[in-house]
């Protein structure tokens, strides 16, 4: 089949997080294979591009990199809606990244008014495994992945964006869940 000919479809993925857990370092990662130990706050919010072929589908996703400093609702209930998947994002190594994801949770959910909050697709992302070779840890996969089910079987992933561990993996799958949906 000729590639004009192939469907199209452009996929809005929203990347969510307290400050600091590497939302913008894994979207580098993933885009550009770049990573950078300096730390640079993001300011309001911006995407990247990604262009995948799945099967004959061709799939550009839209990744949405927010600011974790700022309040949730700075951005607006517009800047949501339209939205096809939601990748949450905490630290490994810092217990109150993972405390606040109910927050992030709630938060989207209310804020993107879905139609529908169960078949939404979430993605959890649990970052900097690499710190310390694992030393410095504070929250395990069982509590991560108790979280994961607590709210709806939410699929999750364990990523370095310093290394590179998972992440190709799980921007993947959240282009596969999300396309699915189309
Ligand atoms: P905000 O923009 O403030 O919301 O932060 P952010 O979530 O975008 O975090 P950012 O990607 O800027 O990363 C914060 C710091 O953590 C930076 O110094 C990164 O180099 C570092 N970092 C990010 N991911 C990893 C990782 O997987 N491993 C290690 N060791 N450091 C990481
Ligand atoms: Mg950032």
């Amino acid at each position: 089949m000729d590639i004009s000919q192939k469907k199209r479809t452009l996929l809005k993925v929203i990347v969510l997080g307290d400050s600091g857990v590497g939302k913008t370092s894994l979207m580098n990662q993933y885009v550009y294979r770049k990573f950078s130990q300096h730390y640079k706050a993001t300011i309001g919010a911006d995407f990247v591009t990604k262009e995948l072929q799945l099967d004959d589908k061709l799939v550009t996703l839209q990744i949405w990199d927010t600011a974790g400093q700022e309040r949730f609702n700075s951005l607006g209930a517009a800047f949501y809606r339209g939205a096809d998947c939601c990748v949450l994002v905490y630290d490994v190594n810092t217990k109150k990244t993972f405390d606040t994801l109910n927050n992030w949770h709630d938060e989207f959910i209310k804020q993107a008014d879905l139609n529908d909050d169960e078949a939404f697709p979430f993605v959890l992302l649990g970052n900097k495994v690499d710190v310390d070779g694992g030393n410095s840890r504070r929250v395990t996969e069982k509590k991560a992945r108790e979280w994961c089910a607590s709210r709806g079987n939410l699929p999750y992933f364990e990523t370095s964006a310093k290394e590179g561990y998972n992440v190709e993996e799980a921007f993947l799958y959240v282009a596969k869940i999300t396309s699915e949906n189309e």
